[in-house]
């Protein structure tokens, strides 16, 4: 795996790639690598070659109040976990690379990026969008991979390869999981022994969400209601928000008759975590129509 530092360097080594006619499937991270990350770049070496995977911990995407300064970084074992997983380039940038002295441009999708996430961390989803689409620009892979557990960055990143008529598919992947349903994140690390447990309650408020569709419930105010009691019944969880969203606008709906998502935000001391659940209606002949549930 050769690792990359300057911008030039990493158009360069695009730029050949692609005049010897091959695809390349990019990965960008902020590092701290799991096997959520691992999953996408397993995606990606099986669609497109060169494997290119960013370790960038972006600071336009933080609040002034977050955790940039002490974001968990592991430089030598992401190094190791990449070339273990095939990779074949690593672009590491320093900030400088990315945010020259008189950077000005901000990329905003309107409408998608300022409410759940985007309402409670304001300016996150512009950060987010601006140095993606920076990084696809000096990329320019035919493939980018994120995952479904940041799913309103997901679509706002579609959003956005659509509305620029980007020449790059965005490919959106699973959740992966602890094995008591966690969802992992590079975050998880903040947390103690009693808060890792304590976080399980975002699996099980959704598993209480699909028991309560699989068995008709269509009002979301009940379905919420729910979902709130249990994280009532955890002291060391505190629940930003609970809400049931349209799949492709995201905004709030108040009976289930179509795709939906259904997401998750809480505190655990020092950690903000999230999770979500895909929903989908499904029609069953003349009778009531039944509920999938991707977690
Ligand atoms: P980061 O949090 O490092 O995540 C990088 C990618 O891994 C994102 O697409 C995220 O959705 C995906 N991911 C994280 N946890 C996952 C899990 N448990 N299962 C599947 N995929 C998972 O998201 C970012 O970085 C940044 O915002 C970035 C897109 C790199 C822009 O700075």
């Amino acid at each position: 795996m050769e690792v990359i530092h300057t911008v030039e360097w990493m158009k360069q080594v695009a730029r050949e790639a692609r005049a010897e006619g091959r695809l390349a499937g990019f990965v960008p991270t902020m590092g701290a690598l799991h096997a959520g990350h691992l999953s996408l770049i397993e995606a990606a070496r099986r669609d497109a070659s060169p494997v290119i995977v960013s370790i960038f911990v972006n600071p336009k995407q933080f609040g002034p109040a977050e955790d940039y300064r002490k974001y968990p970084g592991d430089p030598e074992g992401d190094r190791q976990k990449l070339e273990q997983a095939g990779v074949d380039f690593l672009f590491a940038p320093p900030v400088e690379e990315i945010y020259p002295a008189g950077f000005r441009t901000s990329v905003n999708v309107e409408g998608l990026a300022d409410r759940l996430e985007g309402k409670i961390r304001p300016g996150h989803f512009r950060g987010v969008a601006t140095v993606v689409l920076k990084l696809l620009e000096i990329v320019v892979p035919r493939f980018a991979y994120f995952g479904r557990k940041d799913a309103q960055q997901a679509r706002i990143i579609g959003q956005m390869a659509a509305d620029l008529a980007l020449d790059c598919e965005i490919v959106v992947r699973p959740i992966v999981r602890e094995p008591d349903g966690l969802a992992l994140s590079s975050r998880n690390l903040y947390l103690s022994p009693a808060e890792r447990k304590a976080a399980t309650v975002l699996y099980r408020a959704l598993l209480r969400a699909r028991s309560a569709m699989e068995e008709g419930e269509r009002e979301t105010m009940r379905i919420m209601g729910l979902m709130r009691q249990e994280f009532a019944a955890e002291p060391l969880a505190s629940l930003d928000y609970a809400e049931m969203v349209d799949a492709d606008s995201f905004e709030p709906i108040m009976r289930l008759t179509r795709s939906c998502l259904v997401l998750l935000a809480a505190r655990f001391g020092a950690a903000r975590l999230i999770d979500n659940m895909q929903v989908e209606i499904v029609e069953s002949g003349g009778g009531a129509g039944g509920v999938v549930c991707t977690l």
